[in-house]
């Protein structure tokens, strides 16, 4: 493997990630994503952002999307982003990657993209709006990850394809022009790669079968009680591991916390509206401090976007210094 050259300084190994703000964060977010991003600044020297071009696709309204940004910085700082850690920024604040993101364009192969699953899945969806940036998302994300050069990117299993993506170009770019890049690596936490929703699907909003981490507590609880299951009878005996309240339950509790429930629901006499309970009191459990911390944030959204703007600031710089490497070795620069 092949790695480009780093700022001398750095002694921990550097992660990015980035979440594209398209609607209220969910469990699958959470445990699929951010929760790990937060784990991961006390290790890691971390880059995380908000991917508001990318949202560009598919969001085309003013208030909508400004709204939506704000709710994912607020999200973020609420479940512990700490901004002396982690690099915490906008996407469209570093316009270094729009700007190389025409460069790996003019080096991707359109077969390439072509194979891109969100852009397949569209396809087949026959989404009415396959729009050029939908078709180019895999290449505006290579750009996000290889700008900053770091050792791992963690993501949910569903973008593994897309830092591969960015991977080949990478050894596409270097081959070309000289090394310049690292090849990223995704790091996909594997027991909740893909997070289970309230209808037994994979958990997504496309899918309208999320648990929203900071909806109210009575929408909670709405969601929480809306998850399907099969009708066998309250006193007969079930199956934990063919049941989704079950399977939502392992994410937040502990071995003797499952143990004791699988067993309560193989020996009958309790229902699915009681694991139900069970499931709603655990999840609220572990996001009461982060709810009640964004409830504080709301009412200080100066000190978010001050947050973002100091962010952008430091990603800048090592933006702009991969920036000066692509417009050199190109020979964009004269
Ligand atoms: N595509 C990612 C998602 O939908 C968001 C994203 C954009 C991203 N750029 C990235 C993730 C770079 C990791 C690295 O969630």
């Amino acid at each position: 493997m092949t790695s480009g050259p780093l700022p001398k300084t750095q002694a921990k190994k550097r992660i990015l990630s980035g979440v594209k703000p398209t609607g209220k964060a969910h469990i699958g977010n959470y445990l699929g994503a951010m929760k790990n991003h937060v784990a991961m600044q006390n290790e890691y020297e971390s880059f995380i952002f908000i991917a508001d071009l990318h949202s560009l696709t598919s969001v085309k309204n003013k208030k909508e999307l400004q709204d939506l940004i704000v709710d994912l910085a607020l999200d973020y700082l609420a479940l512990g982003i700490n901004p002396d850690k982690t690099v915490f920024f906008r996407q469209s604040d570093v316009p270094e990657h729009a700007e190389l993101t025409w460069v790996l364009n003019c080096l991707t192969p359109m077969s390439m993209l072509e194979l891109a699953h969100a852009y397949k899945d569209a396809v087949t969806r026959g989404t009415k709006d396959i729009n050029v940036g939908l078709f180019d998302y895999p290449v505006l994300m290579a750009v996000d990850i290889l700008i900053y050069k770091p050792d791992l990117v963690p993501v949910g299993k569903d973008q593994k394809q897309h830092v591969e993506i960015a991977r080949d170009l990478a050894g596409k770019f270097n081959r070309i022009y000289g090394e310049v890049f690292r090849l990223p690596k995704p790091y996909i936490t594997e027991e909740v790669a893909v997070v289970i929703g309230t209808d037994g699907q994979k958990m997504s909003k496309s899918y309208c079968n999320t648990i929203e981490i900071f909806a109210p507590e009575k929408e909670l609880k709405k969601q929480v009680m809306g998850i399907v299951t099969d009708s066998t009878p309250l006193e007969e005996p079930k199956d934990p591991d063919k049941d989704t309240v079950y399977k939502l339950y392992t994410y937040f509790a502990n071995e003797g916390e499952k143990k004791a429930l699988a067993e309560k629901y193989r020996a009958g006499g309790f229902g699915y509206g009681d694991g139900k309970k069970l499931l709603l009191q655990k999840i609220l459990d572990e996001l009461t401090p982060y709810r009640m911390e964004r409830e504080k944030l709301i009412n200080n959204l100066d000190y978010v976007h001050e947050v973002l703007k100091k962010g952008a600031e430091k990603a800048k710089i090592v933006a702009s210094a991969t920036k000066a490497e692509v417009w050199s070795v190109t020979g964009l620069k004269l």
